[in-house]
Formats: structure tokens, sequence, C-alpha cells
């Protein structure tokens, strides 16, 4: 059983508020955040407290059962719906979740909306858990074979982002493999982008890895070319934040990059999601929209100093123009396997497997 230290969420039981751990502080500070209304759900989203497409999904519901708690009129239900898909764009998850929302509540009579508004939370929570556990599955059986090919040496795999058990209700899915691979004491070691802007690699999952005890360096987000060239990587596994029906990716920003330096160098470039992430009405990637985030991001870095303050500083001049776009599209053809809760499957099969949800 996989020991998570933390809950990134704490699903509420009837009628309670939300706990949440803030992920704008880690690696530097554990801090929880209550969330008592809509609105504090979508600050959270937005100002990315909690994050990653899963964990997106799962707090939004969460704030469908806050939503429902203060009225659980259809207007109203409807309103929390549309300021919850307002916050973040590009992840499919928070639709998928809110729609499941919308359906199931409004079928209902008011009088039991609150009650199945927090059933509905829980569910979503939990079928995100067992994909993650089901994810990981799929996923050893392709380290294991990795494992075979080195003779003994450790596995290397090189992730982007964070797509770890912060951005989910449990493992993870780019880590849910690398997580069970580690409990059954297959050797392996993990290259984390740093993943600039917001350092998600280098704060996040670096962070995780540690405290699992799962050898890891971080690496600058431009250094998983040279290392793929040399040989250095066995395997990508990276998280997604919308598949299309064709299998096209669009995951955190730079992930594209290194799956052009993978193609070239002949690594296995895969991409663990549930099946919630893909995207049947989306028929390839030109269209899935991509968040432009605050430039600020890409002008400032954070860290802790000496003095064990969080601080923001600036990197580039002062009256300098930056441009900030969050994700980008890897086309299915880059893609060699889709690690999915369904089992592993070509990307060009996406739409098949959504479709049959
Ligand atoms: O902007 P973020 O941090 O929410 O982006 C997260 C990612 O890009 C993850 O790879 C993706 O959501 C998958 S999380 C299991």
């Amino acid at each position: 059983m996989f020991e998570q230290p933390l809950l990134t969420i704490e699903i509420p039981l009837i009628g309670e508020d939300v706990r949440i751990l803030d992920q704008t502080l880690l690696p530097h500070r554990i801090e929880h955040v209550m969330l008592r209304d809509v609105s504090d759900v979508a600050e959270a989203i937005a100002t990315m407290r909690v994050r990653g497409a899963p964990l997106i999904g799962a707090t939004a519901a969460c704030g469908m059962a806050l939503a429902a708690r203060t009225d659980a009129s259809d207007t109203a239900l409807h309103s929390a719906a549309d300021q919850l898909r307002a916050t973040r764009p590009t992840a499919v998850n928070l639709n998928w979740a809110l729609q499941r929302c919308v359906d199931r509540l409004t079928a209902l009579p008011e009088g039991e909306r609150v009650e199945a508004a927090y059933a509905e939370a829980l569910a979503i929570a939990r079928i995100d858990a067992a994909a993650n556990q089901l994810i990981g599955e799929y996923g050893l059986t392709l380290i294991h074979a990795m494992a075979e090919h080195r003779g003994g040496d450790p596995v290397r795999v090189l992730t982007h982002c964070n797509a770890g058990w912060l951005a989910t209700t449990y493992l993870g899915t780019a880590t849910a493999p690398i997580y069970l691979a580690h409990k059954l004491n297959i050797p392996i070691h993990v290259y984390v982008d740093e993943t600039r802007p917001r350092n998600q690699g280098a704060a996040l999952t670096a962070w995780e890895l540690n405290q699992q005890g799962i050898a890891c360096e971080v690496i600058a987000d431009n250094a998983g070319g040279l290392l793929m060239q040399r040989g250095e990587v066995d395997m990508v596994i990276t998280g997604a934040d919308r598949v299309a029906s064709n299998g096209d990716v669009c995951n955190k920003i730079g992930t594209y990059l290194k799956s052009l330096a993978a193609r070239e160098s002949d690594v296995p470039f895969c991409v663990a999601v549930p099946t919630s992430t893909i995207d049947p009405g989306m028929p390839d990637g030109t269209s899935i929209p991509i968040e432009e985030r605050d430039p600020l991001e890409v002008l400032t870095a954070t860290g802790i100093d000496d003095d064990g303050g969080v601080r923001t500083v600036r990197t580039a001049a002062e009256g300098v123009a930056a441009r900030n776009p969050a994700f980008d599209i890897t086309p299915a053809a880059l893609v060699t396997t889709l690690i999915t809760e369904r089992g592993l499957i070509k990307p060009e099969h996406a739409g098949d497997v959504a479709a049959s949800e």
C-alpha cells in the first residue's frame, strides 16, 4: 500500500467545509486552507493552491457540494459550475467533473441535492484514486520490461511538471508506476524537469519522490535533450491535462520539446492519464484552449531565502515583456503509449477509450 505523507485534499463529509494542502507554498511550508464556499474553491483553483488536472476536477466537485449547501436550485448550481469552469481552461477533468455533478444533481428533487452533491464529490475522488492504482499497475509492466533490459541497473525515467500524488487523489498518474516499481524494489532513477516558470518539477515532484526515498535529480528544463541524446534516459513518463480523440496530448509547457528529443533519440514517450482526461469532443489538439498566465511568472522566481522567508524575486530587468503559455500540444505521432486505467493504448485509440465511458 502506498503511504501518502499528507492528503492533498480532504473530501468532506456531508455538510462540511473542504480542506486542501496549499501547493503554492510547497515545498517550503506545509499549510492547509479551508474552503467554505464556491468562491473559495474558484480562488484555490485559479491561483493554483490546488492544481493538476485530476485534482482540479475533484476539487471542483467539492465546490459543487459547497454551492449546493448554500443554494441547491438549478440556477445556483449552473452558476456555480460556470464560475468554477472559468477558473482554468485547459484541464478537461474540470469540465468532466462539473458536468457529472450538474447532470446528477439537477435530475434530483432539490431536497436531495446536498447529500447527493457530497456523495458525487466522493465518487469522483474514488474514481480518480482507482484509476491511479490501475495506471500504476499497467505502467509498471513497462518499467518491469525496461528493468529486465537494464539487467539490474536503475531504470532512468524522465518526467515533466508534477503528475504525482499532489495532482490527484492518490498515487498520481506519471508517478504511479514509479511508486509501484519502487515498492517492488525495482531500482529506479528519476530525472525531474524543473518546469519553469512555476517549477512544479523542482518544488513538487522532487519533494514527493524524496519523501518516498526514490532516487531523483532535478534537471534544468533544457537538460533533457542532452541526457536522451547520450542514452541516459530509458523512458519519459508525463501526465496530461487533455488528450484529444486522435491522441494529441496537451500537457505542461515544455512537454512537446521533450517528445521531439525523445523521438530523435528513440526513447519511449509515455503519457499516463485517467480516461477522464480524454476529451471525446476534441478531434485533435489544435482546438484545445491553452491557458495564458500572468507574464510575471516568467519574469520572476520564487524560493526560500537563508532566513526562511519565501520570496519572489525578479530575474529579468524592470520593463521587460514576457509571454506565458502554460501548456503545449504533443502530436499523437510522438507519443509511444497512453497508460490509462483501461490498459496501455496507442494514442490513436484515445477517442475509443473515452467514448466507452
Ligand atoms: O498548471 P498545472 O500545474 O496544473 O499543470 C499540471 C500538469 O501539466 C500535469 O502534468 C497534468 O495536469 C497531469 S496531473 C496528473
